[in-house]
């Protein structure tokens, strides 16, 4: 794989005029070009690409010794590990502390460009100050402006990126791992937030996963300073500057307003990279500029539609999507906390379980069946009907339900026959739970005895009222 293969940072001036701004810096007309050649839709393994994968290079050569480390020998250079837009990143072997860390140097192309250089310097600078578990730890930087080189020292992530996470993913517990990686990406972003700091370039291949699940997000490369520019040499950027990649770029950074990015903007990014869990492809493919003009209008395939990569998307994780995607900033999460909450809150309450849709006049239930499963609609309503004690010939409609009712879980708790029918007013949608995991739920709780006793006394009420039809058996609906 070559350089200029797949470099999906976009680095542009206004929006507006993209090739022309590409023309402006040397690293977005590769980054646009690149995308003509990529293979899009041949699933998970490469439409995340950076250069990560590329092979193993040799040592730095002599005129690229650019860390002071390096050059007394105290480091030594074990070779390329990995590439991606900005820059390389090399192994070292510390003879003092006898350990291994990682050194990034920025790309020798770019490094001719002052604007690049100081971006690259405020990225380690930023990266430094953020001193927070789960944001990869800066040593130091070695920076001369004179040479025009810059390089920094780091710890050296042992593991793998999300990338390679995503595209491995075999089973539930695969992905439940991908949601807590997760939840530790929004708690880095929450305190790069708080510090004024939005990542602006989250995707699979910024973050890590070390050999033990440490999480890192790495590469604040793309980073805006939100609040005081201390931190920072580089000029603030003027509006209509697209800066990040448009893979999983919220709307209002897909259209360079800088003045509206915020902690949302990054929110809506984690979001996408949840999208891309889930389905296997990032929210906006194909060339860059029609994915920017997507990207823009926020503009993506719904989730419902995918058959996803490791289980079938489930509803509720489906709509945490949504959410941290929403196209106006308002109606996301509002922060990185309230997303890392939500993720949080899904994996306690084990909730995987998948939507059906079922026609209008389906019965979904039926009377005097084994219950199998409790459902929890969430579009269409439905009606509950049961045979007339006076005459079973006919059937009594009891009660309407609608989104957000549940229904067939009393037969599970008091394990007994349905006590009616559930039939679909309208084309239904519905969350199925099935009878062993919500017997898991409650089993060996107190809440469980609870919740059986209920159902037993529902059940005894309800005989007296008008005794159960003694109809024949039928296999489950
Ligand atoms: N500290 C590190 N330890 C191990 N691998 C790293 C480290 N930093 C970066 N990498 C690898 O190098 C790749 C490119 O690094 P990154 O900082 O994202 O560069 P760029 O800004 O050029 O995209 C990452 O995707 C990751 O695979
Ligand atoms: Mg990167």
């Amino acid at each position: 794989m070559s350089r200029t293969d797949v470099p999906p940072t976009v680095v542009a001036g206004p929006a507006k005029d993209l090739s022309a701004a590409a023309s402006r810096t040397g690293s977005t007309a590769a980054a646009l070009d690149s995308y003509e050649g990529l293979p899009w839709f041949d699933g998970a393994m490469h439409d995340d690409a950076s250069l990560s994968a590329a092979t193993a290079h040799g040592p730095l050569e002599e005129a690229e010794v650019v860390h002071p480390g390096v050059a007394t020998g105290r480091l030594r250079d074990e070779g390329e590990i990995a590439r991606g837009g900005m820059g390389s990143i090399h192994r070292l072997y510390d003879l003092e502390l006898r350990r291994r860390v990682a050194l990034k140097v920025i790309d020798p192309g770019l490094a001719t460009d002052p604007e690049m250089r100081q971006r690259f310097v405020d990225e380690a600078r930023i990266t430094g100050a953020l001193a927070h578990p789960n944001i990869v730890p800066v040593h130091d930087l070695a920076f001369d402006e004179r040479a025009g080189r810059a390089a920094y020292t780091m710890k050296l992530v042992d593991g793998r990126t999300l990338t390679e996470l995503i595209a491995m993913q075999a089973s539930q517990r695969d992905l439940e791992r991908i949601l807590q990686c997760l939840a530790s990406v929004c708690d880095a972003l929450a305190f790069a937030h708080s510090r004024g700091i939005v990542h602006r370039d989250l995707k699979p291949d910024n973050i890590m996963v070390g050999e033990f699940g440490e999480v890192y997000v790495m590469d604040w490369g793309c980073a805006l300073a939100t609040g005081e520019r201390t931190l920072v040499d580089g000029e603030p950027e003027p509006e209509g500057t697209v800066a990040g990649t448009v893979r999983y770029m919220a709307p209002e950074q897909a259209r360079g307003e800088i003045s509206r990015i915020d902690a949302r903007t990054d929110v809506f990014s984690i979001g996408a990279i949840l999208y891309k869990a889930l389905t296997g492809q990032a929210p906006y493919m194909g060339p860059s500029e029609q994915a920017l003009d997507a990207a823009a209008r926020c503009e993506f395939r719904s989730i419902d539609e995918s058959g996803g990569v490791a289980v079938k998307p489930p509803p509720m994780l489906t709509a945490i999507v949504k959410q941290a995607m929403a196209r106006d900033p308002a109606d996301r999460y509002q922060s990185a906390a309230e997303l890392a909450e939500e993720l949080r809150a899904f994996l306690r309450g084990g909730n995987w379980f998948p939507l059906h849709v079922f026609q209008a006049g389906r019965t979904i239930v039926r009377e005097g069946d084994r219950a199998d499963a409790a459902y929890l609609i969430t579009e269409g309503r439905c009606e509950v009907r049961k045979r007339d004690p006076a005459n079973r010939a006919r059937s009594i409609a009891l009660r309407i339900l609608k989104p957000g009712d549940v229904f067939g879980e009393t037969a599970i708790f008091a394990d007994a026959p349905r006590s009616a029918s559930v039939v679909a007013l309208d084309d239904v949608k519905a969350v199925v739970v099935d009878r062993a995991s919500l017997e898991q739920l409650v089993a060996n709780t107190y809440l469980g005895r609870f919740v059986k006793a209920l159902a037993d006394r529902f059940l005894e009420l309800e005989a007296r009222v008008a005794p159960p039809a003694d109809a024949p058996k039928r296999p489950a609906s």
